[in-house]
């Protein structure tokens, strides 16, 4: 099929590269000259495992190219997938740069081509589709088109993957009166083995944001019992692993931890209240999901505080991860950098390392005052407490015994619970994470053998 995908961010780039080695015949638009430089030229401008390898086969074998012509692609298409974003940058949404796209792109469609939206919009958006892309079509004297939404749910990182074995494939109808749209969507994802759902726009476009909410959910629901489990000295991890073998409940999306970061999940609670808000509907559990969320990243300040006999001021403190997960370059709405930031505002001296050199370069200017070091030793070395943040590999193999003497103290706070806290404490650190406890290195009285136990007493501040 002759595809036209307009925006290569994240979704649009990853979509049109999968397409591209499903065989389609694509066409990647976008207004950035720089991007489409870099991309013309094979590479990609954001980390993405896959995807380099992906854009330069296809450009190789000639079913992928871009460009800035977006009236000319539109024109040529047998299909047109929007994938422009819709954030403002504010916590809110903006549907202007989708209006503006349509303006250009909805006129001059081929009769017999489908329209396709994925980027997420507000519901309301939605609603107004149907009459915007009718009145473009008869202002320009040619026929009604077929307009589906196709929302995505692919997590960074993973996209590709996510992409090509989705676990359902969402088609959501805005207009289609003959199924000429639905059948081209289906056609175009005849290589996914996934359950075709169709359904209504609106429902289309809530059954995305429902997906995220409720993964959203899950994350702020294991850290308050994670909290729980820290009050009466339980086991985040084992609970987990306990109720994760109810089919009604599952065990993903329950990783205790400094909470969930990036441009989606967080965007979409606080997108969600407002909207809902607007229109009169009260949310009282998404209010809640996001406060929980935020205090994580505070309460890690308060831990180190804890840690150091009350205070971070004049300390230093080394952050391990800056990107709000790991295989991705993404700082937007990362923790580390909220962590950062209020832990300079205190008084403390704080040093950071990321494995991803383009996170390191742009962390620096995003909080003024961090210092951003190029390896993890540079950082640890001298620091009172190791947060780690995002649960990097490297960060997870790490030797921490020989990292240790070269701290100033051996404090190690585990954002994500990953590392072995036994170990650590034998090691001599005073380990805590979130819902497991805290162990320190056993008191050694003359003679006696170091070992590790559980401060399961261990009173955290709570601001
Ligand atoms: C999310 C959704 O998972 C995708 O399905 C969706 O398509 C995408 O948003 C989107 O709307 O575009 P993404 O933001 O890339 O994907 O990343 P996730 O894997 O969902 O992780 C989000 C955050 O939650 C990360 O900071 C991660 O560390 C955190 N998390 C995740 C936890 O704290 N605990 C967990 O158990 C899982």
């Amino acid at each position: 099929m002759r595809v036209a995908v307009v925006g290569l961010g994240y979704v649009g780039l990853v979509t049109g590269a999968c397409l591209a080695e499903w065989e389609h015949d694509v066409t990647g638009v976008d207004a950035d000259p720089r991007r489409l430089a870099t991309l013309r030229e094979g590479r990609v401008p954001f980390h993405e495992p896959r995807l380099p390898e992906l854009v330069a086969d296809g450009i190789a074998n000639g079913r992928l190219s871009f460009t800035d012509d977006l009236r000319g692609a539109a024109a040529a298409a047998e299909m047109v997938i929007v994938a422009v974003g819709t954030h403002d940058g504010n916590g809110g949404w903006q549907t202007d740069t989708v209006r503006g796209a349509l303006a250009d792109i909805v006129p001059v469609m081929a009769d017999d081509a489908t329209l396709v939206i994925r980027s997420t919009l507000p519901p309301d958006f939605i609603k107004q589709l149907p009459a915007l892309v009718a009145s473009r079509r008869a202002t320009a004297g040619v026929p009604p088109i077929p307009v589906m939404l196709n929302p995505e749910f692919t997590r960074e990182g993973r996209a590709v993957r996510d992409y090509q074995q989705p676990d359902r494939v969402v088609l959501g109808v805005v207009s289609d009166p003959d199924g000429h749209g639905e059948a081209a969507l289906r056609e175009l994802y005849h290589s996914a083995a996934a359950p075709v759902v169709v359904m209504g726009a609106i429902d289309a476009a809530i059954t995305k944001l429902g997906a995220n909410l409720f993964l959203a959910t899950k994350i702020s629901f294991a850290n308050e019992l994670a909290e729980i489990c820290d009050a009466f000295g339980a086991d985040v991890d084992t609970v987990v692993d306990g109720m994760s073998y109810d089919s009604r409940i599952g065990g993903s999306f329950l990783r205790a931890g400094v909470g969930f970061g990036g441009s989606c999940l967080p965007n979409q609670v606080s997108m969600t209240i407002r909207t809902a808000a607007q229109f009169g509907v009260e949310t009282p559990l998404l209010t809640a999901v996001d406060e929980v969320n935020h205090r994580r990243r505070s309460q890690v300040v308060e831990r180190a505080a804890t840690l150091l006999d009350g205070t971070v001021r004049g300390r230093r403190i080394a952050l391990l991860g800056l990107t709000f997960k790991p295989d991705t370059d993404d700082l937007r709405d990362a923790p580390a950098l909220t962590i950062a930031g209020e832990l300079l505002e205190l008084g403390a001296t704080v040093v950071a390392y990321d494995p991803m050199p383009t996170a390191r370069e742009r962390s620096g200017t995003l909080v003024p005052g961090l210092e951003v070091v190029p390896a993890a030793a540079d950082a640890l070395r001298g620091a009172d407490v190791a947060v780690l943040v995002t649960e990097w590999p490297e960060f997870v193999e790490l030797d921490w015994a020989l990292a240790g003497p070269t701290m100033s103290r051996r404090n190690i706070i585990d954002g994500r619970n990953v590392l072995r806290g036994a170990e650590l404490a034998a090691a001599g650190f005073t380990y805590t994470s979130f819902g497991r406890g805290t162990v320190a290195p056993e008191v050694v009285e003359e003679g006696i053998g170091a070992g590790a136990t559980r401060v399961a007493s261990l009173q955290w501040g709570r601001g």
